[in-house]
């Protein structure tokens, strides 16, 4: 079993998006979905399902739904980059030029993992509200996060993505994903070509968190 701490795991589990094609061995698959079976759920319902698509078949025909969304979606993005600031920019044209191998090879990851949910079975207390409900993925991508950290800590590469959901009406066609099961997130899972996982950037304790209302600055002690 792989040791790691879990901050450690935590603070480098960036998107590794190149993967080589070798197999992942069955026992490490199993540590890592098991991970994903200890995510708190609500009531415990458990509402989320796993598919391991490691049939090459299938797998490059989710490889080329996923291109074609990319290519649309990588458009519309690429637009945007030229207005923002450097070194802002650079660091995101490097993301895409990742995410673009990505788009041309996700097929060629030797695992899948394409995560399904119940609607039926979930208590989606923000569904009337006037916006887009949100309570319903935490409890699924809990179960995500802790496969994704799974894989951190086994040395595999891996990336949560959503494009896919685009098209669930096929995703769910070529698996067999029965009614009302939708599909969360499409997660290429395999050994890194490069150094796989590593630092990320990310915003500070300052500016994500508040002490007491809205907008006051928490200062707590980092020792
Ligand atoms: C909800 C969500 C959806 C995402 N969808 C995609 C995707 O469809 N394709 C992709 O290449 N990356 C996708 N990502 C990965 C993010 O782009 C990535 O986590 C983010 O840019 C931060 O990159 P880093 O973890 O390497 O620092 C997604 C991440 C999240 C959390």
């Amino acid at each position: 079993m792989a040791e790691m701490g879990i901050y450690q795991a935590m603070s480098t589990l960036r998107a590794v998006r190149r993967l080589k094609p070798d197999p992942v061995p069955d026992d490490v698959l199993h540590r890592v979905l098991e991970a994903a079976t200890w995510a708190p759920t609500g009531g415990n319902a458990q509402p989320w399902r796993i598919i391991v698509v490691k049939e090459r078949e299938r797998r490059a025909r989710l490889g080329a739904l996923y291109a074609e969304r990319w290519k649309v979606f990588s458009k519309a993005y690429r637009a945007n980059l030229a207005n923002l600031p450097e070194p802002a920019r650079a660091r995101m044209e490097r993301n895409l030029k990742a995410a673009d191998h990505l788009g041309d090879h996700m097929g060629g990851a030797p695992v899948i993992a394409i995560v399904c949910f119940n609607p039926k079975q979930m208590a989606i207390t923000d569904s009337k509200l006037d916006r887009p409900s949100v309570v319903g993925g935490a409890s699924v991508y809990p179960a995500v996060e802790n496969l994704l950290l799974g894989c951190r800590a086994e040395g595999l590469g891996c990336v949560l993505t959503t494009l896919l959901c685009e098209c669930a009406p096929q995703v769910r066609a070529l698996l067999g994903i029965p009614d009302p099961w939708g599909t969360a997130a499409a997660i290429p899972i395999g050994f890194p070509v490069g150094r796989g996982h590593g630092p990320i950037t990310r915003r500070s304790v300052q500016e994500l968190a508040y002490l007491d209302s809205w907008g006051t600055p928490i200062s707590l002690s980092s020792r």
